[in-house]
């Protein structure tokens, strides 16, 4: 790294720790004065050092100070992405502060513009209001987060971690796609008025990967098709790297990108003969691409409208989903019933479910929709399900335990509630699908 990779002035190289004042007030002081970092600033609990430089850009002088002077020595400050951008040389990762100022629709493509040419950019935008419309035209633009001015100062500084890592990520695989690549999101296509039938959409999703949500979203599916009359789909939006059919032994004939290659003519019977069934439980699957390549071919809008059709003849469609937010994701969020958050018992993967909670709280779906399940609930980690409970501030509904079965099941390709029925962790998975379905043998359906 060159110390002048951003230009003048120039940025700390490695940075220095991003030491924080611990109170949030200090962001959000109507005093527009810029002031002084405090003497005993506090190192901020989760992490204080990151690897890449740090810069904000914010057109007005004063928030611009304001958030410098908030996240410590070694920002450089800029007034505008341009500025920014004409002191690169794109060989370092630098993870870059955006200042309300560059949340209007123009300033958010210009960031586009830059982050495409300059991949090791990193943007996290902070804004006075954040909507979903806001944040789906940011993340489209490669903008890595986006955080509301009132949430105060530690989310950034997460946030800034967050980035910070997955740039060297990206510089260690250089030809990761990025959520850039998918097109933009269109209206969602309505069900035909004719069609009064609407299953219920339940998305599994985790902030971090490995943490079980295929094992989950898998049995689930599995459960539910053995209560149900009708049809029940899942449907694997882990688009570059989905394992759905893997882990039930299927050989895919079609996968998702058939669905979206006959869209002009997608009705349900299409849909129907496009998805493979797992014959010892009836379960229809909608397999991701075969290769990561073919991802960024399955936009927001083409997954929510297979995902409406399938709603129109299923009883269920269970989601799998990939370990990050993008529009995608985003988009499946809003068109789901109910959203299952797969936690761990270790400290990131909480950390990063509490962004999530955060997040899905900003884009205004409701917490009756969330359920959590802990996943490997009884792992002695010297962190218990309380402790959980309360930084999460959510109750953890569903606990599964850690089993051997689960690898074993995975391994032998047979999803866990039929390889080891009798397991605690079966037990947990048929305990969920009680929330969305009778059970085998009763007459009426419970929901949540
Ligand atoms: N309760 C459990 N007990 C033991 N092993 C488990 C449990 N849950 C998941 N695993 C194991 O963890 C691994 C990851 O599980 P899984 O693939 O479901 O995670 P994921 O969140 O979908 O990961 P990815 O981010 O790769 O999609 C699997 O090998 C699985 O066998
Ligand atoms: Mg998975």
């Amino acid at each position: 790294m060159t110390h002048d990779e951003v230009g003048q002035p120039p940025l700390e190289v490695p940075a220095p720790p991003v030491t924080l004042p611990t109170d949030p007030a200090t962001t959000q002081s109507s005093d527009p004065a810029p002031t002084a970092a405090p003497a005993d600033v506090a190192v901020p609990p989760v992490r204080s050092t990151i690897s890449a430089s740090l810069a904000v850009v914010e057109a007005d002088p004063v928030l611009r100070d304001q958030l410098c002077v908030s996240l410590g020595d070694g920002v450089s400050p800029f007034s505008t992405i341009e500025e920014m951008a004409g002191r690169l040389t794109g060989a370092v990762p630098v993870v870059t502060v955006l200042g309300p100022s560059c949340s209007e629709d123009a300033a958010v493509d210009r960031v586009a513009a830059v982050v495409e040419q300059f991949p090791m950019v990193g943007c996290i935008l902070v804004t006075e209001q954040l909507t979903t419309a806001l944040l789906q035209h940011a993340l489209r633009a490669g903008i890595r987060d986006v955080l509301a001015v009132s949430g105060g100062l530690q989310p950034l500084i997460d946030a800034i971690q967050r980035v910070s890592v997955t740039l060297e990520h990206t510089a260690a695989v250089p030809s990761a796609v990025t959520p850039t690549d998918t097109p933009p999101v269109a209206p969602v296509t309505s069900v035909p008025p004719d069609e009064p039938h609407r299953g219920q959409v339940v998305t599994v999703f985790s902030p971090k990967g490995g943490s079980g949500t295929t094992v989950v979203a898998t049995s689930l599916a599995v459960e539910l098709a053995r209560r149900s009359s009708r049809p029940v789909c899942i449907v694997d939006a882990d688009l570059q790297f989905g394992d759905v059919s893997v882990g039930l032994k299927l050989t895919p004939v079609h996968t998702i990108v058939d669905a979206v290659a006959a869209a002009e003519r997608l009705d349900a019977a299409l849909l129907e003969s496009l998805l493979v069934t797992h014959e010892p439980t009836g379960l229809r699957v909608l397999p991701a691409p075969l290769e990561p390549a073919y991802a960024d071919q399955v936009g927001a809008a083409d997954l929510t409208r297979i995902i409406e059709t399938l709603r129109s003849f299923c009883d269920f469609v269970v989601v799998d989903t990939p370990s990050y937010l993008n529009d995608v994701v985003l988009s499946v969020f809003d068109v789901s019933d109910s959203i299952a958050l797969v936690a761990g018992l270790d400290i990131p993967s909480i950390k990063n479910v509490k962004v999530t909670l955060q997040t899905l709280r900003l884009l205004d779906i409701p917490d009756e929709k969330l359920l959590m399940v802990l996943n490997r609930a009884d792992s002695k980690v010297k962190l218990d399900v309380n402790e959980v409970e309360r930084a999460l501030q959510f109750k953890a509904e569903v606990q599964v335990p850690s089993d051997v079965c689960v690898p074993q099941s995975v391994n032998r390709g047979e999803p866990v509630v039929t390889h080891s029925p009798r397991s605690g962790v079966a037990r947990a998975i048929v305990g969920m699908a009680d929330r969305y379905a009778a059970p085998v043998g009763s007459r009426h359906k419970r929901r949540r």
